[in-house]
């Protein structure tokens, strides 16, 4: 009698140290693990907004859903990472659009070449409910992967080791690596050049080994990878803006109850927009730290030819996409049309 008093004490003494809020949390979700991955080290873009997912996901379900995390490549490179998620293996991961693209070739509307002259002309697309909507439709059916939210970084720039380059001219016999997204790939043909594609785990030692001269990312990718390292010129093209899904399995997000995947929904959504706000700040930043490390920065002169080059590959990619239309509606919500 008296353990079963004591018990019944130890009981109403819990009921009243957990909020009503968080006992309510516990008993609408699940206990579950939710497993997530980057490539890309803690501090990145990728975990920052992986980050974001997994504090909202613990916090709101109070405790019943861990999310365990595996950063900086630990389960392989980003390809490897969507084909976890169709597999079920890996839950959500965070990846350049590029390297998702070969799986979804619909995402390639985000690597068309000078579709977003602004940062903001990105999140006018993404934060566009019914464009995402029936984009994000056409991509599950693709890849078997959802995209949650939108991750946005800074303009691809170009690095190399070998020469500052100041015009389009100054590429020739430069060797470049590239994400296999065909539309960079043309980009570079367009632009004369026969361009390198690679896995991204591998493009450190390539650099590193002159397998390859140079490369192009935002500055804090180039920041997280200490490219400084291996590179000595950046130029500040704007071809390609980073962007890149906040990506969960479709076959994980069909089981989970309609509680559990609201909130993922939620958590994938808020943490796009944390990481839109860290990103433009990091940007900065990162440049002077790649800047202090000894790089040099240069812009080109002429970037009109490189625009009206890289541009020219367009018609190439509107049947991949999904049609010219899909297009037209993107750079009309581009131009506020
Ligand atoms: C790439 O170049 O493959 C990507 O931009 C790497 C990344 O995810 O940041």
């Amino acid at each position: 009698m008296k353990r079963i008093l004591l018990f019944a004490c130890v009981i109403a003494l819990c009921a009243l140290l957990v909020p009503g809020n968080a006992q309510a949390a516990q008993t609408t979700y699940k206990k579950q693990t939710f497993l997530i991955a980057t490539t890309n080290p803690l501090g990145s873009l990728h975990a920052t907004a992986l980050e974001k997912f997994r504090e909202i996901v613990e916090k709101e379900s109070a405790g019943a859903i861990t999310v365990k995390t595996f950063y900086g490549g630990s389960m392989g490179d980003e390809q490897a990472n969507v084909k976890q998620l169709r597999t079920g293996e890996l839950h959500v991961a965070c990846l350049y659009s590029g390297n998702f693209s070969p799986f979804a070739p619909t995402a390639s509307i985000f690597s068309l070449p000078y579709i977003f002259p602004n940062i903001q002309d990105a999140y006018k697309i993404f934060g566009n409910k019914a464009y995402m909507a029936k984009l994000t439709d056409i991509i599950v059916k693709q890849s078997n992967t959802r995209p949650l939210g939108w991750a946005v970084g800074g303009y691809r720039y170009l690095t190399n080791s070998k020469r500052p380059i100041l015009k389009i001219d100054d590429l020739k016999g430069l060797k470049f690596r590239v994400s296999p997204a065909d539309t960079q790939l043309e980009s570079f043909r367009a632009w004369g050049v026969d361009p390198h594609p690679m896995a991204w785990s591998e493009t450190f030692n390539a650099l590193q080994q002159g397998v390859v001269d140079g490369q192009e990312n935002p500055h804090s990718v180039n920041r997280d990878q200490k490219f400084w390292e291996v590179q000595k010129f950046i130029t500040e093209i704007h071809y390609i803006l980073w962007t890149g899904p906040i990506l969960a399995s479709e076959s994980w997000y069909r089981k989970l109850d309609q509680d559990t995947r609201a909130l993922v929904d939620k958590a994938g959504l808020e943490a796009q927009g944390y990481e839109w706000k860290w990103s433009e700040e990091q940007e900065e930043v990162a440049k002077q730290d790649c800047i202090k490390h000894g790089m040099v920065v240069n812009q080109v002169t002429d970037e009109t030819v490189w625009q009206e080059k890289a541009r020219s590959i367009w018609p190439k990619f509107y049947d991949k996409i999904g049609g010219k239309a899909l297009v037209d509606e993107a750079v009309a919500i581009v131009d506020g049309k």
